[in-house]
């Protein structure tokens, strides 16, 4: 039995930079034509000239590959550097709530400020569109909750911002994609194949702590039904997000779930899993062409077969975990 994907797409990714970039950046740009890379590096891509050397870099070790880099959003940004910032092709803003995960200690303070305000009116305008990590700084499993007032006020205010909800966790965040036509959202897979239990019900499983936090049974579901219908407002995006094992086995552990080797693989087992496989490609692919309004991309056919795939326990010598969060019954046939 095998199923063939066409332009696989995944519109949430941490590529990371140096040796790291270098090592996780096959797994992603083998099988998938384009990504969402996140501007969370150690330095914020806060800049348009920044994100477009980023965007530079990753393409010229990936030729058969489009990053497209999204740009820090952060009140120095004004109307000419976002004029310039489209002109040069960059099209994606990330809002990350200040402290709210890794590397967002320059993330934005205040959302509602006059000076944001103004900033994303100009987004607006110039057909930009939000990713929002959309947390508060409440308890962590409110987080995605308890921010929805601001979800409201954006999508009200600027009627004309595409907003995309990232990795969205919180079955009560569905209604909201209902209720605003300019709301959308990515899944990722580890919220559709797992609950809090994976993370913390037996022995602590910190490869599988994330930002936000895998939540209970009845948001796992709930999720999963949006993604194996593959609703039309929502995309993958899988929020692979790297973290060497010294900074995940110490006493203060880094989020982040690294699920790129394992990405199209566990898609296609739990889709396999629940009969969904004719809609995986409008999941992995069509949706994401649609909602961000992508051409010209890299041409890829990934083919895979009913069969286990081979895959390490680690790479880098031992020092980045391949979690192996999930039974995979599929695998990418080589050419
Ligand atoms: C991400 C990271 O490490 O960059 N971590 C995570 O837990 N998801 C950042 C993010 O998307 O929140
Ligand atoms: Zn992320």
């Amino acid at each position: 039995m095998q199923i063939t994907l066409n332009n696989p797409l995944d519109m949430h990714l941490h590529l990371r930079e140096g040796d790291l970039l270098k090592a996780v950046l096959p797994f992603s740009a083998t099988p998938f034509s384009a990504a969402v890379v996140m501007p969370n590096l150690n330095t914020p891509l806060s800049t348009p000239a920044l994100a477009l050397e980023y965007q530079e870099q990753i393409a010229a070790l990936a030729p058969h590959f489009k990053p497209l880099v999204a740009l820090y959003l952060n009140d120095q940004l004004n109307k000419a550097s976002l004029q310039e910032a489209k002109d040069k092709g960059l099209f994606l803003l990330k809002l990350y709530p200040k402290n709210a995960t890794t590397n967002s200690a320059q993330g934005v303070r205040d959302i509602l400020s006059p000076r944001m305000l103004e900033i994303l009116e100009i987004a607006e305008n110039l057909g930009f569109i939000l990713c929002v990590h959309a947390e508060s700084a409440g308890f962590v499993l409110e987080r995605e909750f308890e921010f929805h007032p601001t979800i409201h006020t954006l999508a009200k205010t600027f009627k004309n911002l595409k907003i995309i909800l990232e990795h969205m966790s919180d079955k009560r965040s569905i209604a909201l994609l209902e209720q605003y036509p300019n709301l959308y959202a990515t899944l990722t897979l580890h919220h559709l194949a797992l609950n809090l239990d994976a993370l913390a019900g037996g022995t602590l499983a910190p490869h599988l702590f994330c930002k936000p936090l895998l939540k209970t049974p009845k948001d796992q579901q709930a999720l999963l039904e949006l993604a194996l219908k593959a609703h039309a407002k929502v995309s993958f995006g899988s929020d692979s997000a790297p973290h060497l094992v010294g900074s995940k086995h110490a006493c203060s552990c880094a989020a982040g779930v690294f699920s790129a080797p394992l990405l199209l693989s566990g898609l296609c087992t739990l889709f396999d899993k629940h009969n969904a496989l004719e809609h995986l490609q409008n999941f992995v692919s069509t949706n994401a062409m649609r909602i961000y309004g992508l051409k010209d991309l890299p041409q890829k056919s990934i083919t895979l077969e009913r069969k286990p795939p081979n895959l390490p326990n680690s790479i880098l010598n031992g020092q980045l975990i391949i979690p192996h969060f999930m039974p995979l019954e599929w695998r990418i046939k080589s050419h």
